[in-house]
């Protein structure tokens, strides 16, 4: 089967970290978004994947070239205007040559649902489109699912307020689509299949919903990349955070070869080729490829991208840094901020809740 990966947005809501790297080319625990993506479409036995492609597509161009990838074969669908998650499903689908039942995926969701039994579920209704519902405990900034006894849907509530929304199952982002589905969707214009395409099938009577608690994040915000990252750390997800990751002792993985001087406070990752210096300690915290962790930093709950530098005697809470950011000696970083890539901080700078640039 064919599998057509959404990754073209801008991925505003993660700027600066997205301003030079696209959303899904960003790291969790030191391995492009996207590689575990298409991984897990690969682990069901998706042989071909359509990267549909707008922002900066270079990136992915040069990670996952078009051709064979073991089990599996890349082609690039690369949008000149940025079509929408409709406009850009038809697209990559006629670029792919999608003429039987496909799936289709948010390319920024990270998740373990079954695949398979997504698309059984699928045959056995004899729906027209198939979405993957999920719990949260907060449904209000998202639309609302309704089904009847059967699965099919009934109705889609956009956020609803917390006290009056009828279910907490939302749209997980994992679609099954027959290719009828892309003859309802006007090619060259941006076309959104949320609000625009699913209500039109569920009219007909034809879109069904396979609700799933199997482990589903949504990466979109800083705080759930950062609970990307923990999740895989934490063994929330089970197994390795990284495939090639060896335990050195409980809670504490490597990858390759690094120098540790400092201390580290499971959980914690250190990638290949960092090093952290003598006095740092380091708590429940990501070390990225070829980071260098200066003395005496103190750092939890963070996220360090690959070939930052950290300044001795920073201190680091709950934030992200970006791939090459240098901070300056003795900075102050918490509350969430983010640290694009290549940001210069001045020594002694404090950030609480900020973004650079
Ligand atoms: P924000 O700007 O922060 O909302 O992020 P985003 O641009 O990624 O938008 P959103 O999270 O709503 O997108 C959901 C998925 O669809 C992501 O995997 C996006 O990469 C992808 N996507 C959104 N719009 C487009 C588009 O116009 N073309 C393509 N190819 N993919 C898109």
């Amino acid at each position: 089967m064919k599998a057509v990966v959404l990754v073209g947005g801008e991925g505003t809501r993660l700027r600066p970290l997205t301003l030079s790297t696209p959303k899904q080319m960003l790291p969790i625990v030191d391995l492009p978004m996207i590689v575990r993506v298409i991984n897990h479409l690969a682990t069901y036995g998706i042989e071909e994947i359509i990267l549909s492609l707008g922002y900066r597509p270079e990136a992915f161009v040069s990670l996952l070239p078009e051709g064979r990838h073991g089990s599996f074969t890349i082609k690039h669908a690369v949008e000149t205007e940025p079509l929408g998650t409709a406009g850009a499903i038809r697209f990559a689908a006629d670029k792919g040559g999608i003429d039987t039942t496909f799936v289709a995926v948010n390319g920024d969701v990270l998740s373990d649902l079954d695949i398979s039994k997504l698309i059984e579920f699928h045959i056995a209704h004899k729906a027209q489109a198939t979405l993957s519902l999920t719990p949260v405990d907060d449904p209000s900034a998202y639309g609302v699912v309704v089904t009847d006894s059967n699965s099919q849907v009934l109705s889609f509530i956009e956020k609803p307020s917390r006290e009056t929304a009828s279910s907490n199952w939302i749209n997980a982002g994992t679609y099954v689509l027959e290719p009828e589905v892309l003859e309802r969707i006007q090619p060259g214009r941006a076309v959104s299949i949320e609000r625009e395409i699913f209500p039109a099938v569920v009219n007909e009577g034809g879109l069904y919903a396979f609700p799933s608690d199997a482990y589903w994040l949504d990466t979109g915000t800083p705080s759930c990349l950062l609970r990307a990252n923990m999740d895989l750390i934490d063994g929330t997800r089970g197994g390795p955070p990284h495939p090639n990751a060896r335990e050195h002792s409980p809670g504490i993985w490597l990858h390759g070869s690094s120098i540790i001087k400092g201390e580290l406070i499971p959980p914690c990752f250190v990638g290949d080729g960092a090093v952290v210096e003598k006095g740092a300690i380091l708590e429940r915290s990501v070390v990225g490829r070829g980071v260098h962790v200066q003395q005496n930093v103190k750092a939890s709950n963070c996220v360090l991208l690959e070939k930052s530098s950290i300044g001795e005697g920073t201190s680091i809470r709950d934030s992200i840094i970006g791939e090459r950011a240098f901070l300056g000696a003795g900075s102050v970083i918490s509350g969430l901020s983010v640290v694009g890539c290549d940001a210069i901080l001045e020594p002694g700078t404090h950030l609480q809740s900020g973004r650079v640039p």
